[in-house]
């Protein structure tokens, strides 16, 4: 790993997610397949993981395949789903090096049983590593992980596990993809849309947004670097003015 140029810590974001967005753009602007930009995107997907594990990011979440996202021509989401398939399977040994625990947010069982095994495997081989955590959104969608969360809780409340009223903030996050993880502190999405297409609505509430134009595969490191710095350089007020959080 190269040099760490983020010299103050303290404003780190602890976790960081990403709508890896304009893939198949980028590669439409060079006359190529959608499939083209996929692959280049997958470059981006290391040197941003590399850079995040290096500046000490604890938490990461890449928006790799959203539920709505099965609905695109199905070359390209076999394209896709074969892409993850061999990054996957190309990446555990650096994960493994780099400390990296490997976690999925989504519908694992939509995915083809190929890559939903070398998944498993890498997760399983990655769940004691400590150093940082990587969230795969695969077949991921908020609004259903929502649901799924309010059917569990309710689920709990119909046998007397939990009483409604003892429903809380921290007990629903604790039935979404990313329980026992911090939310979120900056988005960031790429490709030049500015919104959030169903990625993590609930956990993204106090997030500062980060939109940029820069297309997924010419994200790399200095613009990861640009966008941690950008954070750094808010006020998150959490409600409160500016004068009481200097007074703090
Ligand atoms: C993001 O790039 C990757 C996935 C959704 C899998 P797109 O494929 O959406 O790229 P654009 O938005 O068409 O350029
Ligand atoms: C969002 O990108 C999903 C991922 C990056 C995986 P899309 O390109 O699918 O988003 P929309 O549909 O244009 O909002
Ligand atoms: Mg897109």
């Amino acid at each position: 790993m190269g040099d760490t140029v983020i010299s103050d810590t303290s404003t780190l974001p602890v976790h960081i997610a990403i709508v890896m967005d304009g893939n198949g753009r980028w590669a439409e602007e060079r006359n190529q397949p959608r499939l083209f930009g996929h692959k280049a995107g997958v470059k981006s997907v290391r040197t941003v993981v590399e850079t995040a594990r290096e500046i000490g990011i604890q938490h990461l979440t890449l928006y790799a395949f959203s539920t709505e996202n099965w609905k695109r021509p199905s070359l390209e989401v076999k394209g896709l789903m074969s892409l993850l398939d061999s990054y996957l399977k190309s990446e555990q040994k650096t994960m493994l090096k780099n400390d990296i625990r490997l976690q999925c947010l989504g519908q694992l069982n939509r995915l083809p049983p190929q890559v939903r095994k070398t998944l498993t495997r890498v997760i399983s081989a990655t769940a004691q590593c400590t150093a940082m955590t990587l969230n795969l959104a695969l077949s991921y969608g908020s609004r259903n992980e929502i649901i799924r969360a309010v059917r569990e809780v309710s689920g709990k409340c119909m046998t007397g596990e939990l009483a409604p009223d003892d429903l809380n903030e921290e007990i629903l996050s604790n039935h979404l993809y990313t329980a026992g993880q911090p939310d979120p502190e900056l988005f960031i999405r790429t490709g030049g849309e500015r919104r959030l297409s169903n990625f993590l609505l609930w956990q993204v509430s106090y997030a500062e947004l980060y939109f940029t134009d820069v297309k997924w595969p010419d994200f790399g490191r200095a613009e990861l670097l640009e966008a941690v710095a950008d954070f750094g350089a808010r006020q998150r007020r959490f409600g409160k003015t500016g004068s009481q959080l200097s007074q703090e």
